[in-house]
């Protein structure tokens, strides 16, 4: 999978490309992520990518023309046009459904924006999908970028090892994850329970399903309802559900 990145700062993105799970992923070809910096297709003599708003106002706004010759490079050669995605807190949530629906594609183009916005023309003429990772403001769009990357590209085929497996994560089935204890058996006083000390693999999956359970219930029931909604819980599920009302206050309904 390719993720071409539009950016005024490649060395940020570069550094975290290169380390850990996504760095090995990129080592062994599964994923290219390709930064092209928009300060390079400046025609100013000082390499000026923005310039004041029209009508007045605080800030700088980034001008379409470095961006959209930054994009025909990209696309230069390209038959099928890739999504674009624009990071701004204006765009859809980014969530765990909208990083495997990326995961299927084959390459995507991420334009980062900076200062007080990005000319509206060149959003209207190249972006596909405007994606916020939050309800809060950052200083430029690279962070948000690095974020979705890591999320897409651990969906992709070979990116995680067989022991990393992604099926478990939290949100997968729309629920958070269980707990999860290595050695020593005891830490601090605290002991790994029992169960999964058992060796009994239908329990401590059961254990493990419950726990999940009252995770989400404890701290995401919005995700809960969710999942509720959706049809997502088993009759198993619910009898697991019916016997954690009083152990979590104030979940009973
Ligand atoms: N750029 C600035 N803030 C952002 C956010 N919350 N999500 C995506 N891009 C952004």
């Amino acid at each position: 999978m390719i993720f071409d990145v539009m950016t005024l700062f490649p060395e940020m993105i570069d550094y975290c490309m290169h380390e850990s799970v996504i760095g090995r992923a990129v080592k062994k070809g599964i994923i290219t992520v390709n930064c092209f910096n928009i300060r390079d297709y400046s025609t100013d003599r000082h390499r000026h990518v923005d310039d004041y708003p029209y009508g007045g106002g605080a800030g700088m706004v980034m001008q379409p023309g470095p961006i959209y010759d930054c994009y025909a490079d990209i696309m230069a050669g390209k038959e099928t046009k890739p999504r674009v995605v624009y990071l701004t807190p204006q765009g859809r949530i980014f969530d765990q459904p909208l990083a495997n629906e990326l995961a299927r594609e084959e390459e995507i183009i991420f334009l980062c924006g900076h200062y007080e916005g990005v000319d509206e023309r060149i959003l209207e003429e190249i972006v596909t999908d405007n994606v916020s990772i939050g309800d809060y403001v950052l200083t430029g769009g690279e962070m948000p970028a690095m974020i979705m990357i890591d999320a897409i590209a651990r969906q992709v085929e070979g990116v995680l090892g067989s022991s990393e497996s992604a099926a478990n994560d939290s949100f997968q089935d729309g629920l958070l994850e269980y707990p999860q204890y290595t050695r020593p058996e005891e830490f601090h006083g605290m002991r790994v329970p029992d169960v999964l000390l058992s060796g009994h693999h239908g329990n401590i999956d059961l254990w493990r399903r419950r726990q999940s359970l009252k995770r989400t219930l404890e701290r995401r029931p919005d995700l809960l309802e969710k999942v509720r909604q959706s049809g997502g819980l088993s009759a198993e599920d619910r009898e697991l559900l019916a016997g954690l009302q009083e152990e979590v206050p104030g979940s009973g309904q």
